[in-house]
């Protein structure tokens, strides 16, 4: 029989590269080892002819990628002594940090734009335990009001301000290129607080200066158009998508953010709402992969710069982040997608279906 060696999470697979207390205890969920799917059919209905991969992060334990950064941010939390951690959050860092808190058994507080964050991700903040605050108000005002909170009280915030998110997070960059045996010469990726970019930039290099790789990839960050600072050159007041992961106006993390993108030779565009359920709706109908909206922004984001040739892709490699899962967000879901079709229980009610193929 095979040796079994089981995966056992980011810290353990990557402990020499990742900055942590030494003596820290690994608060871990076993996060990370996502697939890299490769996606012919998406990549020629989106009309690009290269090699195209899907890196699902939505399967990571919590269902995002934030479950990466959450086991490093959490595990130095609590060896520095917390016994609770904060972060504002549209709802997937909320998750993250209600898991890894619940795992850890400290406190988790978690700030919310009151209506404005997917029924998944609320739900399962509320089932880990966390203490979940809906404010009247934006991401943006979460996190000053978060901020302002850890300079008064004894706990520790976790949103990706924390530079312990970043050296989780970057493990993702190790990831694909390990999974693909080279670096791709595109990542694409949505961006909204701006700290997977930064943290997939730190990864790229550190691997580059390792020797690990022998080039550095350009990076694609998409935004969605009613929230896209980054693209506007100023902060937005009131930032609006139905990709509510990013509704985000003034990103904490924009000027490493900006220093990735001029680094590495990339973009950073926005696309509209329609394009983003446009593509979402591709990725799950042409490749069975089930996303959030967020998810599919960097993918439209790819496909409307090609289709308007201020971008080429042809003949590279291209590697998309879908940062989280589709189950994160059923409401969008449901309304994109339709209803059942009711029928009884006979044989006659259902062969007009089968009649069809
Ligand atoms: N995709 C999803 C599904 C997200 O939840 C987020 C961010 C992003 C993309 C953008 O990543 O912020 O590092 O640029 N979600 C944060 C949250 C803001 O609170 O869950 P980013």
């Amino acid at each position: 029989m095979e040796e079994r060696s089981p995966w056992p999470g980011v810290i353990a697979r990557y402990r020499p590269l990742i900055r942590l207390t030494p003596d820290a205890p690994v608060i871990t969920l076993l996060e990370g080892n996502t697939p890299l799917i490769p996606a012919p059919r998406l990549a020629e209905a989106l009309g690009l002819s290269c090699t195209l991969y899907l890196k699902y992060e939505g399967l990571n334990p919590t269902g995002s990628f934030k479950d990466r950064g959450m086991t490093v941010a959490v595990s130095q939390a609590v060896a520095e002594g917390a016994r609770a951690v904060i972060c504002a959050s549209t709802g997937n860092t909320a998750a993250s940090a209600a898991a890894y808190a619940a795992r850890a058994g400290v406190r988790g507080i978690v700030v919310v734009p009151g209506g404005k964050i997917a029924l998944g991700k609320l739900a399962a903040s509320l089932a880990y335990g966390a203490q979940v605050l809906a404010i009247e108000g934006s991401f943006d005002d979460g996190l000053r009001l978060v901020r302002e909170a850890v300079e008064r009280y004894p706990v520790a915030l976790v949103n990706s301000l924390n530079p312990y998110r970043l050296e989780g997070q970057k493990t993702a960059a190790f990831e694909v290129c390990d999974q693909l045996g080279d670096t791709p010469d595109w990542l694409v990726l949505p961006v909204g607080n701006a700290g997977n970019i930064t943290a997939y930039w730190m990864g790229f290099t550190q691997y580059h200066a390792m020797g690990q790789i022998a080039r550095l990839p350009r990076l694609l960050g998409v935004q969605a158009e009613g929230a896209a600072p980054l693209v506007r050159g100023h902060p937005i007041p009131h930032p609006e998508t139905v990709a509510t992961a990013i509704r985000i106006g003034n990103p904490a993390r924009w000027r490493e953010a900006a220093a990735a993108l001029e680094e590495s030779g990339g973009q950073v565009v926005a696309v509209p709402d329609e394009a983003i359920l446009r593509t979402w709706s591709l990725l799950a109908r042409t490749e069975g992969v089930f996303v959030e909206p967020a998810s599919a922004t960097g993918l439209a984001g790819l496909a409307q710069e090609v289709a308007a040739g201020r971008l080429s892709v042809q003949g590279k490699v291209v590697v998309a982040v879908l940062t989280g899962h589709g189950l994160k967000d059923p409401d969008t879901a449901m309304q994109q997608a339709g209803n059942p079709t009711s029928i009884p229980a006979t044989l006659e009610a259902i062969a007009p279906y089968l009649e069809q193929i």
